[in-house]
């Protein structure tokens, strides 16, 4: 996780951003710090990242690579405003011992647009990702990537429409893909938890899950009670400041999956 020192709404590069509505950047530090301490109080750990001047962004740290089995793929970011975080992340990988840390040929936004599940790795195009970054990820993990098509410019990034809950088991706001998309996840997930408009305007889909834990944003109301019933514990969190930029939960998280 990346502390949001920096952290404003200075440009747009997603719907959501607007530079006329000001943050709260104390506000938005508070909730980071209750997110963290949640993970640490459920008994993982959390590594930080500092924050550098100028990249108001960089609290989106889910951004910045995917890890899978200790190998590092980089980012490389589509727009120009948050390009600098990338040798930021890289860095951080090699200075902690990651052998493998790879950095891109093709655009990707790291964990927004990679989510890895027991069998594959979903990869997300469309808006930030190139879908010449899916196969650059697959040969790299050796994982089969399944490509999907974002369409709402709302959704920009993968994990704004989807999310793993454990294993293969997922949830998703179908009318975020195309036609063609919807139906790889109905064939691969038939009985994944399918999200309402409200709960995917909330971002409820940028959750986090330990496998038992579902941290979410709070006003996701509608994704408690049937991850309940499906056995998780959802976990609700504030985190209206980070929202003005278009994130939440899963954004603010790189998961390095010791
Ligand atoms: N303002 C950031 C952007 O548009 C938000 C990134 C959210 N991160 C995510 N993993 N979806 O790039």
């Amino acid at each position: 996780m990346c502390p949001p020192t920096y952290f404003r709404v200075t440009y747009s590069i997603n719907p959501w951003m607007d530079p006329a509505k000001p943050v709260d950047p104390a506000l938005a530090l508070l909730q980071w710090e209750d997110l963290r301490d949640r993970y640490r109080a459920l008994g993982h750990t959390v590594e930080i990242l500092q924050p550098l001047p100028g990249l108001p962004d960089m609290v989106f740290a889910a951004n910045g690579a995917t890890v899978v089995d200790g190998r590092v793929l980089g980012a490389r970011f589509a727009n120009a405003e948050r390009t600098a975080e990338a040798p930021a992340h890289r860095e951080w990988f090699l200075g902690r011992g990651f052998a493998e840390v790879h950095d891109p040929v093709h655009i990707n936004e790291g964990e927004g647009d990679f989510v890895v599940t027991a069998s594959w790795l979903l990869a997300g195009r469309g808006f930030r990702s190139s879908p010449l970054s899916h196969a650059e990820a697959q040969e790299f993990f050796g994982r089969p990537v399944i490509g999907l098509e974002l369409v709402d410019p709302r959704f920009y990034h993968l994990d704004t429409a989807l999310a793993v809950l454990s294993g293969d088991d997922i949830m998703y706001y179908p009318e975020a893909f195309s036609p063609g998309s919807r139906a790889v996840l109905a064939h691969l997930f038939p009985t994944a938890l399918t999200a309402t408009a409200d709960d995917a305007a909330a971002l409820g889909l940028n959750a986090v899950s330990d496998g038992l834990h579902v941290l979410l944003p709070a006003g996701a109301g509608g994704l408690f009670r049937p991850l309940h019933d499906r056995g998780y514990e959802p976990v609700g969190v504030d985190m209206s400041e980070l929202h003005k930029a278009g994130g939440s939960v899963k954004c603010c998280t790189l998961e390095l999956r010791d």
